[in-house]
C-alpha cells in the first residue's frame, strides 16, 4: 500500500469516532442525492490517510432504512477515498459467530426492500448490470485479515452476512430461514452499500463485529445492554486493525 491510498471507513454503531486520527480536517460534502450521514473526518493515523464518515449520524438517529446510502458513498469518492471499509454491527446465526468475534464475509443475502439502491435509475444501460458474484473486494478482504493477524486479533475468514430492513431485530422464524438460506450472521446496513461501491467501482469489504446471538438462537433475549457491554469490550481490537492498515 503507497501513502496515495486514502482509506475510507464508514463507521457504524461499533465505530463513531477514531481515537487515533492526527491532523484532523472536517470535509463537508453535498452530492447530487443530497447529504451523507455526516460530515466526512479526514485524518491520518501513522502517516496513513484515512477519511471517516458515521453512518448513522453523529447523533446517532438515522435508522438503517432511511440512511442514504447513496449519498455516503458518492461523498466518500468526492472525498477521494481509493477503498471503504464498512465496520458493521451485526448478530451471530451460526456457530462459529458468537458475540465478541470478528469477522470479515465473503457473502451477502439481501433481504431489505424499498431502499434507493442504485446510481443507474436514469439513463440506464445493458453495463450498468454490475458484477457482483463475489460482493466483497478480495484483495481488500485478505489486508484486513493480515493485519487482523499482524495485530495478534482473533479474526474469521468468510461468513454469509444477511442484510435485513430493520430498524427492529428478527423473529427466530425469519433467522431459522436466513440460517436455512445459508447466512452466518445478520446485520441491517450491509446493502445497498456494498452494491453501490461496486456502482461506483471503489473497492469495499466489511469488518463485522458480533454483538449478539440472533434472534431465538440462544435462549436468552436479546438485550442492548448486552450489545453495549461487547461493543464496548470490541472497540479496542477495531481501533488496533485501523491503526495497523495498510
Ligand atoms: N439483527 C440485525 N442487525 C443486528 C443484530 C441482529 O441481531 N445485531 C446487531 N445488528
Amino acid at each position: 500500500m503507497t501513502t496515495e491510498s486514502i482509506i475510507g471507513v464508514i463507521g457504524g454503531t461499533a465505530l463513531t469516532n477514531i481515537d487515533q486520527l492526527r491532523n484532523v480536517e472536517t470535509l463537508s460534502i453535498d452530492t447530487p442525492y443530497g447529504r451523507p450521514s455526516s460530515d466526512l473526518t479526514q485524518g491520518t493515523i501513522n502517516h496513513q490517510p484515512f477519511v471517516f464518515l458515521v453512518r448513522h449520524g453523529i447523533e446517532h438517529n438515522i435508522p438503517p432504512h432511511l440512511i442514504n446510502y447513496r449519498a455516503n458513498i458518492w461523498a466518500l469518492r468526492e472525498a477521494g477515498v481509493s477503498e471503504i471499509i464498512a465496520i458493521a454491527t451485526v448478530g451471530g446465526i451460526t456457530k462459529m459467530m458468537a458475540p465478541g468475534s470478528l469477522v470479515v464475509p465473503d457473502q451477502l443475502i439481501d433481504y431489505s426492500w424499498g431502499r434507493a439502491q442504485t446510481y443507474f435509475d436514469e439513463g440506464f444501460t445493458l453495463h450498468n448490470h454490475i458484477e457482483f458474484t463475489h460482493p466483497y473486494d478480495q484483495a481488500l478482504r485478505q489486508r484486513l485479515l493480515e493485519t487482523a493477524a499482524r495485530c495478534d486479533l482473533k479474526i474469521i475468514d468468510g461468513a454469509v452476512m444477511g442484510v435485513t430492513q430493520g430498524p427492529r431485530l428478527e423473529t427466530a422464524a425469519e433467522i431459522e430461514r436466513m440460517k436455512r438460506d445459508g447466512c452466518d450472521l445478520v446485520g441491517m446496513t450491509g446493502m445497498p452499500e456494498a452494491s453501490l461501491a461496486r456502482e461506483l467501482e471503489i473497492p469495499y469489504a466489511c469488518l463485522a463485529v458480533v454483538v449478539n446471538w440472533a434472534a431465538g438462537v440462544s435462549r436468552d433475549d436479546i438485550s442492548m445492554e448486552g450489545i453495549e457491554k461487547v461493543l464496548r469490550e470490541m472497540e479496542g481490537g477495531i481501533g488496533r486493525i485501523l491503526g495497523g492498515y495498510r
